[in-house]
């Protein structure tokens, strides 16, 4: 692979995998990021790669959806590879607003499929980035393996499961060589602050209201962002064509305990806060519709295949992100615009 399309290179996870690719790998092509910038999307997020790598890395601000745009970045870098990241991404959203999600993570992807199915002979790999969520809810006991049945809840992991089910038929019915991953909840740096762990991270920091969905008991699978892209790029360079591959942390928490860490551990490091301790702020509010109990990766094919495991363990990888939201408030007082506030305003109304 010499020259990499990312797609959603400017979010959370696309962006801490530009960064890995350049940083830790020995990866020396280009990579040709395109991304709508919209609220979730940020260039800053990659500050210094462009001043840094001025031959390697090019950014477009493209809709996935603009195939003919596409088309004219894929001639002109000569791409040999996709790697999908550009997705809307957040399930409370895709409630209130569904078709951004079908726009963005149906069509979109199978505009980047056709780009692929016109440019087969020139295309070593698509990968896809997927998510855990496509397989529905588990109850207390079990595991998601790469052969579990879909039954995705929200109008995301729907989108996202329409979007897996796309890559599959294009691969199969036209040779597109693709992989698929579906990975567990993700935390780390630049991570926008609308999910869960950094939304308490700034909240505990702003003495704000810690807002903890029904119960709190509702259980994720955590890995930290820098694993899941190492996991990735492990896929992309080894990883069979045609094939799925579960990622996951290893790391089973109920949000409330989440919560509770992330609490111990900003009272830990701003001791010198008026309102410690932080728990003073958790406030249970209204559950979120449809909201799955449970979600736990059995990665054992990825393990086994390619002798990837999570290195970072929850408690390394939570003190880090923490340190890093205290470190960027800069980051943070950017990406919480206007548009971060009337959200977050709405959220507070609809589930008071
Ligand atoms: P994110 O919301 O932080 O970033 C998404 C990026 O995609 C943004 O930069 C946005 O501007 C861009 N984008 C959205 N729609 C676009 C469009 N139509 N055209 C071009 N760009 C567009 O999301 P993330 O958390 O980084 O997730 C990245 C991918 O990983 C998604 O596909 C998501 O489903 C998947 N995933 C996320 C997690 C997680 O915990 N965050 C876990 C498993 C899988
Ligand atoms: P989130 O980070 O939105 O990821 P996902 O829904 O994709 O798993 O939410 C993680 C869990 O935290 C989920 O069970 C919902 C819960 N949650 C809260 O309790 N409060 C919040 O403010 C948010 C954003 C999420």
């Amino acid at each position: 692979m010499k020259n990499i399309l990312v797609t959603g290179g400017c979010g959370f996870i696309g962006s801490n995998f530009i960064r890995y690719l350049f940083s830790e790998t020995d990866f020396n092509g280009r990579v040709v990021n395109i991304d709508k910038l919209t609220y979730a999307g940020n260039p800053e997020n990659l500050a210094g790669i462009k001043e840094a790598f001025p031959n390697r890395y090019f950014f477009n601000k493209t809709d996935i959806c603009n195939l003919s745009e596409l088309t004219g970045l894929f001639e002109t870098f000569e791409i040999d590879a996709i790697c999908h990241f550009a997705a809307e991404s957040h399930v409370d959203r895709s409630i209130t607003n569904p078709g951004d999600f079908i726009h963005s993570n149906i069509e979109g992807t199978f505009c980047l499929l056709e780009l692929a199915r016109q440019n087969k002979n020139k295309l070593e790999l698509f990968h896809h980035v997927s998510t855990d969520e496509v397989f529905g809810s588990l109850g207390k006991s079990g595991y998601f393996t790469e052969t579990t049945p879909y039954n995705p809840s929200s109008p995301y992991s729907a989108s996202k499961a329409s979007s897996d089910h796309l890559i599959r038929a294009y691969s199969v019915t036209y040779g597109v060589p693709a992989t698929i991953s579906n990975c567990s909840n993700n935390y780390g740096p630049y991570q926008f602050p609308e999910k869960l762990i950094p939304l308490m991270i700034l909240n505990a920091i702003e003495d704000k209201a810690l807002p903890v969905y029904g119960e709190g008991i509702n259980i994720r699978d955590w890995l930290y962002v820098e694993d899941h892209c190492k996991a990735i790029w492990a896929i992309m360079q080894h990883g069979r064509r045609g094939e799925t591959y579960n990622i996951g942390g290893g790391c089973e928490k109920r949000n409330i305990d989440i919560v509770n860490i992330i609490c111990e551990l900003v009272d830990k490091l701003i001791p010198d806060t008026n309102t410690a301790p932080k728990k003073n702020l958790i406030t249970f509010v209204k559950d979120r519709p449809g909201h799955d109990l449970r979600y736990a990766m059995d990665f054992s094919k990825l393990k086994n295949e390619l002798n990837w495991t999570p290195a970072e363990t929850f408690e390394s990888g939570i003190e880090k992100t923490i340190k890093w939201y205290i470190e960027n408030t800069n980051w943070i007082s950017r990406v919480k615009s206007g548009e971060y506030k009337q959200w977050m305003k709405q959220q507070y109304e609809d589930r008071k």
